[in-house]
């Protein structure tokens, strides 16, 4: 079990942390399976009324682990990057993030999957997937122009441009902007009312908004599909390369 990923129950709310501070937060296999396994519980545990995501130390996560990526692509459905996005579309209950910092990759896509999305002022939101020969994930390339619409989307994905908070909140990707001293005592409230409130109604209503699982599942399959491609491209293994000789990469 890895301490990367901190999980508790407290007051029926599942509180996810993110706890590998020293990488600022990127994500490994192991801590994709924790967050996987803790939200297919919550999924048919009736003491977790609501899920709340958030992390230590300054950011929220800089993404997947592009070590783990290259040296272990997560190629096949059972994967644990696979079955942590499948949650995201799965999950019954309510989610909130609060995220305090730089949140990039699946750290921004997980969003548009939440519920209630509470940003720290200094917060900024990073999907570079093209910057790493990636594509989108989290069926984010429908979500995301559905969101934002497809030009600001572009600049997103294509450009590597972050979305500051203040862009998050005008552009309907953030519920709210707060302080940094007050976002996790919001987080915790929002939270703490939607554990308290008819668990059915939140259900069905939760349900209404997401709309059509399966388009989302079929997207996700259709992302993944081109997402393995690239990761076994030489694209990537140049991309990657780049990252841990701290230069810009050279695609030719
Ligand atoms: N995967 C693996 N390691 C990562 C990582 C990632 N996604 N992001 C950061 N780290 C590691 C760094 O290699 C470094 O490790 P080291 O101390 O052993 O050298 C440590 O975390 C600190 O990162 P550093 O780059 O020094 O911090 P920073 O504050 O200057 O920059 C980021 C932070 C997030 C802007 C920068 O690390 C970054 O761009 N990371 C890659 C983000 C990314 O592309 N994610 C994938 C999206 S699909």
């Amino acid at each position: 079990m890895t301490d990367d990923i901190l999980t508790k129950i407290e007051d029926r709310v599942l509180t996810i942390t993110f706890n590998r501070t020293d990488k600022k937060n990127a994500i490994t296999a192991a801590m994709y399976q924790k967050m996987a396994d803790a939200m297919a519980d919550a999924n048919t545990n009736d003491d977790v009324r609501a899920i709340l995501f958030n992390a230590n130390g300054d950011m929220f996560t800089a993404g997947n682990d592009l070590m783990d990526f290259k040296n272990n692509p997560p190629l096949t459905e059972d994967a644990s990057v696979s079955q942590f996005l499948k949650q995201l579309v799965l999950a019954e209950k309510p989610m909130v993030a609060a995220v305090n910092g730089l949140a990039v990759g699946v750290g921004f896509t997980m969003l548009l999957h939440c519920d209630i999305v509470y940003l720290s002022e200094t917060a900024q939101l990073s999907a570079p997937f093209v910057d790493l020969a990636l594509v989108p994930e989290a069926a984010s390339s429908l979500l995301m122009p559905a969101r934002i619409g497809h030009a600001k989307s572009a600049e997103i994905f294509m450009l590597g441009k972050r979305m500051t908070a203040a862009e998050a909140d005008l552009h309907g990707v953030a519920s709210n902007v707060f302080a940094p001293d007050e976002l996790m005592p919001a987080a915790e409230k929002a939270a703490a009312m939607l554990a308290k409130r008819a668990p059915a109604a939140i259900k069905h209503t939760k349900r209404l908004m997401r709309g059509d699982k399966d388009e989302l599942a079929a997207r996700m399959a259709l992302e993944s599909k081109a997402f393995g491609a690239q990761l076994l491209s030489p694209e990537l293994a140049e991309a990657v390369m780049a990252f841990t000789q701290k230069r810009e990469p050279n695609f030719g």
